[in-house]
């Protein structure tokens, strides 16, 4: 343990033994592999709009700089946050389902960021891109922690009234199995599956989000958060928004943007226990008392036409997101992070047989102009 008073709190150095496989781990995998290609080709089948199986419906695509704060101590300078710099990023708000759903229907809100101009070793299958993402949804809380939301939101689609009975059927039985399988990845410790989602007709640009699931920060540990800072951003907090319309999520971030600048934060929170603060259980909640979010960065997105068929085309059809998308300093941690790269890879495959748009990562976001 490092001791760093002067920031009040001593961060962990990483440990390879810190990471632990599960013996059933790789049969898992494989049998998720099976099970989200299912769900993807019955999702395409279903839908006209083929580009994700899931987080499906982008509300705002966005192009922003973030500018990495100078001054930073030590153990939060690392990784892309190593100097002060501005790098250009594209942001994509999303809800979680495979469908295109009314937005009154609730779901968890996500937020996908790639940053632009990167230097540094990179994760393998990323070898060739200058990009580092970061994914978020909007709790960190226990009953949302990553496989749960995900389960979830398998679940949701299979009560969705918009799904065909028969569909919904299929998913539920599909949903059951998934969740036996995850269940077997965390011996001892029983999942429940609830439905997670409750009235949340807020708007979405109020929203703080979270990484969830842990990454490297340097030689550390750490979870990041999304944090609105603009005034006018933290007044939409918990706002009531009036979902009359199907996409009234899209067009409350599209007025936002037609004359206001968007202001946040990226913050670190650094693993300084790895019994409380365990990186391979995502369900716990690393406490803030003992290690708070220390800001390392703010991202500001001027006005802009926040959402079009054209970023849509670019963006939602020509991107993937993928938290194994970026350099060695941020490897995702975890067996949920290690069943992710795997998913998100199948993503790219299936994607790369239906899509006519090709998808590569960014050099410039020139084209979102
Ligand atoms: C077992 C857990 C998970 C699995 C299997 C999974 C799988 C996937 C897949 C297959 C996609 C679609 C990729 C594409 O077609 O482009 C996706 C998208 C996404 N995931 Fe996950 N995910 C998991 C957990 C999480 C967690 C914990 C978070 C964040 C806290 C997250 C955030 C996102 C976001 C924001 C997107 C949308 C990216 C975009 O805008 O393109 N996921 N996920």
């Amino acid at each position: 343990m490092e001791q760093t008073s002067h920031i009040g709190i001593s961060p962990l150095k990483y440990q390879p033994g810190f990471e632990v496989l599960e013996e059933s781990e790789t049969q898992s995998r494989d049998n998720l592999q099976y099970t989200l290609r299912k769900i993807s080709e019955i999702s395409y089948g279903q839908s006209t709009y083929s580009a994700r199986s899931v987080h499906v419906k982008s509300h705002g695509l966005i192009s922003a700089e973030m500018e990495i704060y100078d001054n930073l101590p030590a153990p939060f300078a690392q990784g892309i946050f190593a100097k002060p710099k501005t790098l250009p990023l594209v942001m994509r708000f999303s809800t979680v389902p495979g469908d295109i759903l009314h937005d009154k229907t609730c779901t968890p809100r996500s937020l996908a960021i790639k940053v632009l101009g990167v230097e540094g070793e990179r994760l393998p299958g990323s070898e060739e891109a200058i990009t580092q993402d970061f994914l978020f949804v909007n709790g960190a809380s226990f009953m949302s922690s990553s496989v749960q939301v995900f389960l979830s939101n398998l679940k949701h689609i299979a009560c969705t009234p918009e799904t065909s009975t028969e569909f919904r059927h299929f998913l539920s039985q599909i949903f059951r199995s998934t969740a036996k399988l995850i269940d077997s990845l965390r011996s001892g410790q029983q999942i429940l599956i609830k439905n997670l989602h409750q009235a949340q007709e807020t708007n979405i640009l109020g929203e703080t989000y979270f990484s969830q699931d842990p990454i490297m920060y340097g030689n550390y540990m750490a979870k990041i958060a999304f944090v609105p800072i603009a005034p006018e951003l933290i007044a939409l907090t918990n706002k009531p928004i009036d979902l009359f319309a199907s996409d009234g999520l899209r067009k409350s971030i599209v007025d936002f943007f037609v004359s206001r600048t968007a202001v946040w934060e990226m913050r670190v929170q650094l693993c300084t226990d790895i019994h409380k603060m365990p990186i391979e259980d995502s369900t716990v909640i690393w406490s803030e008392e003992s290690s708070p979010y220390v800001p390392v960065a703010r991202i500001t997105a001027k006005p802009q036409i926040a959402w079009s068929p054209y970023r849509s085309h670019v963006v939602d059809e020509g991107m993937l997101f993928s938290p194994w998308h970026g350099i060695t300093s941020h490897r995702p941690l975890g067996s949920v992070m290690r069943l992710r790269k795997m998913s998100y890879e199948m993503a790219k495959k299936m994607r790369a047989e239906k899509e006519e748009t090709r998808i590569c990562e960014p050099t410039s976001l020139d084209d979102l102009c």
